[in-house]
């Protein structure tokens, strides 16, 4: 799949993609990131602080990683948690813990470029590795800022590239050669991890993303890059 295949042919492929891997996701996803991504979603989690008991949607909340770290933060918060592969959130719904969590969770098959939800209604909107995948980004980013709140926030984890002379190659390699490779083997698709290199080197830069995000009527527009710039929160306010 290549980065600027036609917006209908990529969501067809990336829907597949997820499907094919979500048995193995959360898997890989540890593994591959060495957990690191527990603390990624942690640091983006903590940034809705201030909105401990309101709504917020979780936009392609896959297996429901952050939906959970959401609604463990704050024992008040509901989590509408939208993603278009069905069983990305059948595999996430599975593994739900047993506690208060379940009912303040609701997982919703749709598609972010038209989300299925009321304007103006969500506190916060979070999209975790998924903003690369959307076919036509500004079409998502105005749907993330028709369904916040005024003065919602919206905070997209998403990769970006180290620019440090040491970790990038070292992270190129990692990306392209060592991630494929292993992934490919345990997860029986190894298209799906070429394609997660390709996309995150396709990817725009942040100084792109943020214009993007101040087109779509955000303000306050910010990142926030951790581990050495390997991913980014991007930070927004509905006015
Ligand atoms: C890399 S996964 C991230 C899942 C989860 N947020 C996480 O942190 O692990 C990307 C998710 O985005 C979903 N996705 C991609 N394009 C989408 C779209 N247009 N609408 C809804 N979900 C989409 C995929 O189905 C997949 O579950």
């Amino acid at each position: 799949m290549n980065a600027m295949q036609p917006p209908d042919a990529k969501k067809k492929f990336v829907k597949e993609k997820f499907s094919s891997i979500s048995g193995r996701y959360d898997l890989l996803n540890s593994l591959l990131s060495l957990q690191i991504d527990r603390y990624w979603r942690w640091r983006t989690t903590r940034l809705l602080r201030s909105f401990a008991d309101g709504w917020v949607l979780d936009l392609c909340a896959g297996t429901l990683p952050l939906a959970l770290e959401l609604t463990r933060q704050a024992r008040e918060r509901r989590v509408l948690a939208v993603d278009f592969c069905e069983d990305m959130l059948r595999a996430g719904a599975k593994t739900l813990p047993a506690d208060d969590r379940q009912h303040r969770i609701f997982p919703v098959c749709g598609d972010g470029e038209l989300i299925p939800a009321p304007s103006n209604a969500f506190w916060g909107c979070t999209v975790a590795f998924g903003v690369r995948n959307l076919s036509r980004t500004l079409e998502g980013l105005r749907e993330m800022h028709r369904i916040l709140r005024p003065s919602g926030k919206l905070l997209i984890l998403e990769f970006s590239r180290p620019t440090n002379p040491i970790i990038k190659p070292v992270y190129t390699f990692y990306l392209h050669r060592v991630l494929p490779a292993i992934a490919g083997m345990i997860s029986g698709d190894k298209e799906a991890y070429q394609y997660l290199a390709s996309s995150i080197a396709a990817f725009y830069e942040p100084e792109e993303l943020l214009a993007m995000m101040r087109e779509a009527g955000f303000a306050s527009v910010t990142r926030l890059p951790l581990t050495f710039g390997i991913v980014s929160i991007y930070i927004g306010v509905k006015q």
